[in-house]
């Protein structure tokens, strides 16, 4: 089914992978930003319904959804994770992991023109200038280090875009939820009651979310980060729970607990991009030294 002009047999729909993140900023404006003409009209209203960002939004942009929804299957997630996450492709130090994404050349970014290695690094400033934690620092560092899958032949739709559980019902809140209707588990009645194949409760760590690079950074590290940090990177891209506060039957306390963290961080995910480029070379011995702190010399990867 053709949906869209753009590329349609291509697996890289998008121009460049911030095309995606661009339209997140869109879908969820920064709070108090474009808040504040919305409320005059209608206080109790949330300003996501006012926007039509299905109008809006760029074919590239939705033909990556349709392509997202429709091949995320619950088949699909547990493939990748068996390909993927036996780490056995390659040793390299977190520091090696950035340059290496920053191989990855994409059409520029036609809002910021910003590298991966910069953003990264735009992220963790403004993490840092706020006063927080080294961990917290580290992980706005390393947090999209897991999009080096593209390097590896990933299709854009199997890298980036918000994630959701598979194996049961897709929320409605979901970007482009109609998409759902080409995904072969919508056909499948065990995967589409509201629990699926999970018990009430039984937390996030039963629940096997569409594949992507969180999933991935987070097996990476996971060994070397307090926990609040492993919600951060595993869960940045759950927009379905950390902004639409859906599927809270599926999570357990510690989840909710922990939900915070993934909220405090989105910020900095979302809105710290600018044209003011970070200095790399400048920016290297702290960055160096931080990762040190955590990390082994090398990570498996
Ligand atoms: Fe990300
Ligand atoms: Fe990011």
């Amino acid at each position: 089914m053709k949906t869209t002009d753009a590329q349609p047999n291509s697996h890289s729909p998008l121009q460049s992978l911030e095309e995606w993140e661009d339209f997140l900023k869109e879908r969820y404006p920064e709070p108090g930003v474009a808040a504040k003409p919305f409320q005059a009209t209608d206080p109790d209203k949330k300003k996501e319904e006012f926007r039509n960002y299905e109008a809006d939004v760029r074919p590239t942009v939705r033909e990556f959804y349709r392509q997202n929804h429709r091949h995320q299957t619950y088949e699909f997630a547990q493939a990748k994770r068996k390909e993927f996450l036996s780490l056995n492709r390659r040793q390299m130090s977190v520091w090696e992991a950035a340059e290496y994404l920053n191989t990855l050349i994409d059409d520029s970014d036609p809002d910021t023109d910003l590298s991966q290695l910069q953003h990264l690094l735009q992220t963790a400033e403004h993490i840092r200038a706020d006063g927080h934690p080294r961990w917290f620092i580290l992980s706005g560092f390393v947090h999209d280090l897991g999009k080096i899958l593209c390097l590896w032949g990933e299709p854009q739709w199997a890298v980036v875009g918000d994630t959701f559980p598979t194996g049961c019902r897709y929320s409605d809140k979901i970007v482009f939820p109609q998409y759902f209707a080409d995904n072969p588990d919508s056909q499948n009645p065990r995967f589409q009651s509201e629990l699926g194949v999970y018990e009430e409760g039984c937390g996030l760590d039963e629940v096997q979310l569409s594949w992507g690079h969180d999933e991935y950074i987070y097996q990476v590290t996971k060994d070397y980060l307090p926990a609040e940090a492993q919600y951060m990177l595993r869960y940045h891209s759950f927009y379905p729970w950390h902004r639409e506060n859906e599927y809270a039957r599926l999570t357990n306390a510690r989840d909710r607990e922990l939900l915070q963290w993934v909220q405090k961080f989105n910020p900095y995910d979302l809105y710290t991009k600018s044209h003011t480029k970070p200095d790399v070379k400048a920016l290297r011995p702290f960055y160096e030294d931080l990762i040190a702190e955590y990390f082994p010399a090398k990570l498996n990867w």
